[in-house]
């Protein structure tokens, strides 16, 4: 173990200084020197910026706001034919047809461009952002840009210029049969750079259904990978997504470039720095076992949070 540990530290401190390739810690070897998290900013130097992401929402120091109202999607149900590949990151589908979404305090329309995923091993811990401190076993990323641009290198630019929607998932005890396209086609992605086109999916089928998005968190942040550009308007639902055991496991088989098992591809949290994190009205706030007992006590309605 000890070994293990001066091997890496020699790997880390030494060899891989200034290489201009980024990985995650689960892909760091010493026959793959590349820049762990830690190290991003050798890679961009966004990396170390004050407006970082992922973070740990303490939902309760969110701060209500009723301009967050539920979002409105369009074009969620077009049904398409994506291709999915595995990038050595993550898996990526590109979405080419224009699904929308606007309004819940939005300043004006985006649209998707691309989602991926984040895991764990396994089914173990593999979100990137927590809610007051747990970690759940995936998150899905929907990327957008305003639609004004067309190109996400140009939305990048712009402060506001890119909304992601994060969807955690939980472990269910059935399949979710919706995520059957997806999964089935991880079997044929395996190596890094493998590709295979989806059977037909619509967006809408791979998150909760509309009633199920009225309760989100809303902050500013980044690209949760490199280049880490702080132009994310971030929206994280409260409602996961259900997904089996087995589901969960078949992100597992991926494989890195150096053939390492593509797992635990998420970012350490980040420091909020001041920001504030806003929360939708039906969003729920951790409310401690102590004060239930004294609100109760004295009779408050405690039941609707708000
Ligand atoms: C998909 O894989 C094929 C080889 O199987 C390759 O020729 C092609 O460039 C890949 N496409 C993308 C978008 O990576
Ligand atoms: C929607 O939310 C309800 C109430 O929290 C929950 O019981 C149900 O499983 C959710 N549906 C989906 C598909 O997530
Ligand atoms: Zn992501």
């Amino acid at each position: 173990m000890q070994q293990q540990l001066i091997l890496y530290l020699a790997c880390a401190w030494t060899l891989c200084a200034g290489s201009g390739d980024w990985c995650y810690q689960s892909q760091f070897s010493c026959d793959h020197q590349c820049n762990a998290p830690e190290n991003w900013d050798h890679a961009s130097r966004n990396c170390a910026g004050r407006s970082q992401s992922p973070v740990n929402i303490v939902t309760r120091k969110t701060m209500k706001d009723d301009r967050l109202t539920p979002l409105k999607f369009e074009n969620y149900q077009h049904i398409f034919r994506g291709l999915i590949k595995n990038n050595g990151h993550s898996v990526q589908v590109g979405v080419s047809h224009p699904s929308t979404i606007s309004g819940g305090g939005l300043s004006t329309t985006y649209k998707a461009v691309q989602f991926h995923l984040h895991w764990g091993n396994n089914g173990g811990p593999g979100s990137e952002h927590t809610i007051d401190g747990e970690q759940y076993p995936m998150e899905l990323h929907i990327v957008h840009m305003k639609s004004q641009y067309s190109d996400l290198g140009t939305a990048l630019r712009d402060k506001e210029g890119v909304a992601v929607l994060g969807f955690f998932y939980e472990m269910s005890n059935s399949p979710n049969r919706k995520y059957e396209s997806l999964i089935n086609a991880l079997r044929n992605i395996k190596p890094t750079n493998g590709n295979t086109t989806l059977s037909p999916i619509a967006l809408a089928e791979l998150i909760p259904p509309e009633q199920n998005l009225t309760s989100y968190y809303r902050y500013k942040g980044s690209l949760t990978t490199p280049d880490c550009s702080e132009s994310v308007v971030w929206t994280v639902f409260e409602n996961p997504i259900p997904l089996s055991m087995d589901q969960l496991k078949a992100f597992s088989e991926l494989r890195f470039q150096n053939g390492k098992p593509l797992v635990k591809n998420f970012r350490p949290l980040q420091p909020l720095n001041g920001r504030t994190v806003f929360r939708s009205g039906g969003a729920a706030v951790m409310i401690s076992s102590a004060l239930l007992v004294v609100a109760l006590a004295v009779g408050l309605e405690v039941s609707q949070p708000n």
